[in-house]
Parts: C-alpha cells; sequence; structure tokens
C-alpha cells in the first residue's frame, strides 16, 4: 500500500486503516482517499444505503448555515473537523460574499490538512492546522482569529466521532466561553436510532476504523448547545434546517441521520 503513496499523503497516516475523513470524501465523490476507506465505505452503503445521501444533506446543512452566518454580519469562521476540501468549502461560500472574511480549517486527520494547505497557499484570509477539537487551547490561539470580536465555530459531523470519554461536552463549552456575544455555534450530529437497520454492522465497521463512531440522543446533542439561544427552527434532522425550498425536506427527513442547529451567544 505505502508504494501508492500519493505526494499528498504524509508519510505520518496509516493507509491501511480506513479514516472517517476519506470515508466521508469518497461518500461525497471526492478523489483523497485510499483503497481501504473505499472498501470500507462500500460496506458502508450496503448494511446503510441512505449513508451517502445523508453526507450530501450534511453538507447541503453546512452551506446553509456559512449563509446564514453571514447575513447575520459574521466574517470570522472556524470550522472544526473541517474534512477534506470538497464543493462548497467554508471560505469559498464566505469569501464570495466579503473577499475580507477569515477562515480557520482544523482537523486531526493528516490528509485532509494537506489537501487543505494546497488549496489554501495563495489565500491570505484562510488558513488549514491540525488540531484536535477534544484541545481547545491550541486551536483558540491559532491565527486569523480574534476571539473578541463574533465568531462562528462550525463543528459539523464531527462530534459522532467523539466519544465521551474524551469528554466532548467539555470542551465544546470551552469553545463557547471563548466566543466573544453575538458568535454562533453549528453543530450536526449523528442521532441515536435503536430501530434503525443496519445499527449495529455500522457500528462494528467503524470500531475497525480510526474513528469508531458515537451516536447520542437528541437531549444529548441539543447538551452541546448549553449557553446559546438557538436560532429558527431549532434542532431539527439536517434537510429540515431552513430548507431553500419545501421540497427539499422530502417525506423523510429522517432518513438524513444527522440532527442540526444554529446557536447564537447572547
Ligand atoms: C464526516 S467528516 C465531516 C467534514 C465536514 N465537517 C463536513 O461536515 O462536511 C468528519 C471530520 O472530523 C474529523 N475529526 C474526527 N475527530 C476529530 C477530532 N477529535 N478533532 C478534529 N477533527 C476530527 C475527521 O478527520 C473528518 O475530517
Amino acid at each position: 500500500m505505502t508504494g501508492d503513496r500519493p505526494s499528498w499523503a504524509p508519510e505520518s497516516i496509516d493507509l491501511d486503516r480506513p479514516n472517517a475523513a476519506r470515508i466521508y470524501d469518497y461518500l461525497l465523490g471526492g478523489a483523497a482517499n485510499f483503497e481501504q476507506d473505499r472498501v470500507f465505505a462500500e460496506k458502508l452503503l450496503e448494511v446503510m444505503p441512505l449513508a451517502r445521501a445523508a453526507a450530501r444533506l450534511n453538507r447541503a446543512f453546512l452551506r446553509r448555515a456559512v449563509r446564514f452566518c453571514l447575513d447575520s454580519g459574521i466574517r470570522q469562521f472556524v470550522d472544526v473537523g473541517s474534512g477534506i476540501p470538497t464543493a462548497g468549502n467554508v471560505h469559498e461560500i464566505a469569501q464570495e460574499v466579503d473577499p475580507s472574511a477569515r477562515v480557520l480549517y482544523v482537523d486531526n486527520e493528516p490528509v485532509a490538512v494537506t489537501h487543505s494547505e494546497l488549496l489554501l497557499k495563495d489565500n491570505p484570509n484562510a488558513r488549514a492546522v491540525r488540531g484536535d477539537l477534544t484541545d481547545p487551547e491550541p486551536v483558540l490561539a491559532a491565527p486569523l482569529i480574534d476571539f473578541s470580536q463574533p465568531v462562528a465555530v462550525l463543528m459539523v459531523a464531527v462530534l459522532h466521532f467523539i466519544p465521551d470519554t474524551a469528554h466532548p461536552h467539555e470542551a465544546v463549552a470551552r469553545y463557547v466561553s471563548a466566543m466573544a456575544p453575538g458568535s454562533f455555534l453549528v453543530l450536526s450530529h449523528g442521532v441515536e436510532n435503536p430501530t434503525l437497520e443496519g445499527r449495529e454492522e455500522v457500528g462494528r465497521l467503524y470500531q475497525k476504523s480510526s474513528n469508531p463512531g458515537v451516536s447520542r440522543t437528541p437531549d444529548d446533542i441539543a447538551r452541546f448547545f448549553e449557553g446559546l439561544e438557538f436560532v429558527e427552527p431549532g434542532l431539527v434532522w439536517t434537510p429540515e434546517w431552513r430548507p431553500d425550498s419545501p421540497e427539499d425536506v422530502g417525506e423523510h427527513p429522517e432518513a438524513s441521520l444527522v440532527f442540526a442547529g444554529v446557536a447564537r451567544k447572547p
């Protein structure tokens, strides 16, 4: 496998172990993934065919939420667990509205960071750094972002890769405490569903990846927003969050598998 290592794949990564960033990239039709990621994603689609549409709906939520934040006057964004660059990246949406908008991407996966660095090399207002959501201080001290001014912190489809033993609620609370009034938290998260077909197989599959997944109940997801005020419509299935048109919601929004919300710091 290592013989196939392309130039953008840092030596430090284990190409033989599927990884959430690269599996998601494959589901979205990207090319920054390896054999093991593709095999994993195909198995995932076999047991849970909804996964690809769910990834797309999640990504569409992210784009709508970034536009909402821009309309609310936000001009700096921190995207934690940003993933491998794909269509409609945060800086593309933000800088189309205001070229001086600043965007910091943070991910703990080296391929995601290397790709983002390549994409951003001529962009003075956007940066990518390697960092871990559960270690907020280096992110809060990173360049480009002034936490004394309103900021949007994005944690989209990342917290369901962080088990309770790593204290994700405490970590999110630390980001929230650092955010200036008028800031936003943009978050999405896979929802615990005991009756979902394929659920146990998916759990077993992810145990073998470098990011064992963890779904949470709506109440546990809502707790990430403590101290913040939800903007309408609150915490809902991804396609239900301010859809561009009512037809986009479809008859089964729960097939998106993921809850999403945006909340403002008073
Ligand atoms: C499913 S992707 C989501 C990408 C993007 N946020 C989106 O919603 O389109 C999850 C990303 O979270 C990253 N990730 C997982 N655990 C993380 C952690 N503890 N700290 C930072 N990033 C993490 C993975 O590497 C991956 O890129």
